[in-house]
């Protein structure tokens, strides 16, 4: 749909100033022609990533790894195990207790300093052994038999066996000054024992990632779950794969005729393979950001980055004249001050409401200089950039549901973007309607799911 069309842009009354808006906006139009490619590149992409031969491989930057996760959650296990997810700002613990089909889970959250992100990987980690003391120190935890611990380590990272893998870098707002080529399984069991142990014995029996976990506990809720999405600071996703489409893995290897693929997508596009589609804002956000030149993908609609985004689009806008009477305030031009929080902030308003936006504005010292065609726009530029993240997001599920081929999909969803943005699950339903018409799916929340599905590994992996 043209620019021109929406609602706010037609409310504008000179045609000249009309016409600046639509071409300032109108690479946040993500068309039916880079839906194809796109979908057509990616399926290239997993093709070089899965291939057998070395060469092919180093074509794809998608790292399409085998979990070793054996299965999905059956519903009979038993037994308390815990969940550790470190992977965006908070760390989590999580208590899983099953009995007889039903769990029960406590999750409490551990926020991460800034000097621990960007300090040496060790202070994270004891960060990591001294909540879980507390964690269990709190929720009164005894048992004199180890617990089985599933650890949710969100990064790229390469998968060796269930519990060994290599970091390979960090990502979003992790910039520690060491940690890749360790194993993470490792840099926990040290920092338990640099700590002198932890009042109760712990089994450490998995890495995996938050969409992996995602893709556990949405199981436990729906049977139907064959995607693990994140929506969160990053983006990634975890799929039921057929294991005849899987090459790397020896199916001697293969404990059943499935395997769960962890697709550490985020890196997608970073060998140029996205540039047909990228635009001027995307190449901007990843200009100033932690690590530039990778995780192309996840740049492009992850929530660490879609705040930045909203900023740059409007800097644009205010810098060809027609907006905030090209003008603007200091903090509309300080980078990264704008968090996906003011993007969904500002899309919880009604068609005809502005409370939210002006409540936006005002922390961003625009509201008094903001005339009402100025909110409009506003409005209107975070309405197509959120709409054309969504549809990126939607575009690559497409792929992964022609993968599973079943008549049914659910895809369960764990992240704050997806959790707190008002239209991204409709868009998203939108596109996937049009792109697999033939497969009933459901996107659904699974609050919390990537610290329970670690867990609930740590349970699958003791039955
Ligand atoms: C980043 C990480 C990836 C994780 C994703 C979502 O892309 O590299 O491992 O799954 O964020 O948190």
């Amino acid at each position: 749909e043209p620019i021109s069309n929406r609602p706010g842009i037609q409310k504008i009354k000179s045609a000249d100033k009309r016409k600046k808006v639509c071409e300032a906006l109108e690479s946040l139009r993500f068309t039916e022609n880079d839906v194809k490619q796109m979908m057509k590149v990616f399926e290239e992409q997993i093709d070089y990533a899965n291939s057998l031969n070395e060469e092919d491989r180093k074509k794809s930057d998608l790292f399409w790894e085998c979990t070793y996760v054996s299965d999905l959650v059956k519903g009979n296990e038993n037994g308390r195990y815990l969940g550790l997810d470190l992977g965006s700002t908070n760390f989590r613990v999580v208590l899983v207790d099953l009995k007889d089909g039903e769990a029960k889970t406590t999750t409490k959250y551990y926020n991460l300093t800034d000097d621990q992100l960007s300090g040496p990987a060790e202070l994270v980690f004891d960060h990591i052994a001294a909540s879980m003391e507390v964690f269990i120190t709190e929720e009164k935890i005894q048992s004199q038999k180890p617990i089985g611990v599933g650890f949710t380590f969100s990064f790229p990272t390469v998968q060796k066996s269930l519990k060994k893998s290599i970091l390979v870098t960090w990502t979003k707002r992790f910039k520690c000054t060491n940690g890749p080529g360790l194993d993470p399984c490792i840099l926990l069991e040290e920092a338990i024992e640099r700590k002198g142990g932890l009042s109760v014995p712990v089994n450490v029996m998995a890495r995996i990632s938050d969409t992996t976990g995602t893709l556990m506990a949405g199981s436990y809720y729906d049977k139907k779950c064959a995607i693990g999405l994140i929506l969160g600071s990053g983006s990634n996703a975890c799929y039921v794969e057929h294991l005849k489409n899987f090459k790397k893995l020896d199916p001697k290897e293969a404990k059943s005729d499935k395997i769960l693929v962890n697709c550490e997508w985020g890196a997608f596009g970073d060998n140029g393979c996205l540039d047909f589609c990228r635009n001027e804002f995307e190449r901007e956000v990843d200009q100033y950001s932690n690590f530039p030149g990778s995780y192309t993908f996840e740049k492009s609609f992850g929530g660490f980055y879609l705040g930045e985004m909203f900023r740059v689009v409007l800097v644009k806008l205010t810098k060809a004249g027609v907006l905030f009477d090209g003008k603007g305030s200091d903090e509309l031009m300080t980078r990264w001050l704008w968090k996906s929080r003011q993007v969904t902030t500002v899309e919880k308003d009604n068609p005809g409401s502005s409370e939210n936006t002006m409540s936006v504005l005002k922390q961003m010292k625009l509201d008094t200089i903001a005339t009402e065609e100025d909110v409009l726009l506003v409005q209107e530029a975070c309405y197509l950039m959120s709409q054309r993240a969504a549809y990126i997001v939607a575009t690559a599920l497409a792929v992964l549901l022609n993968h599973i081929n079943e008549p049914e999909v659910s895809i369960g969803i764990d992240g704050s973007l997806y959790e707190h943005h008002p239209r991204f699950h409709h868009h998203m339903t939108t596109l996937l309607q049009k792109l697999v018409p033939s497969t009933k799916f459901r996107l659904f929340l699974v609050k919390d799911g990537s610290g329970q599905g670690a867990a609930l590994v740590a349970a699958v992996e003791s039955s």
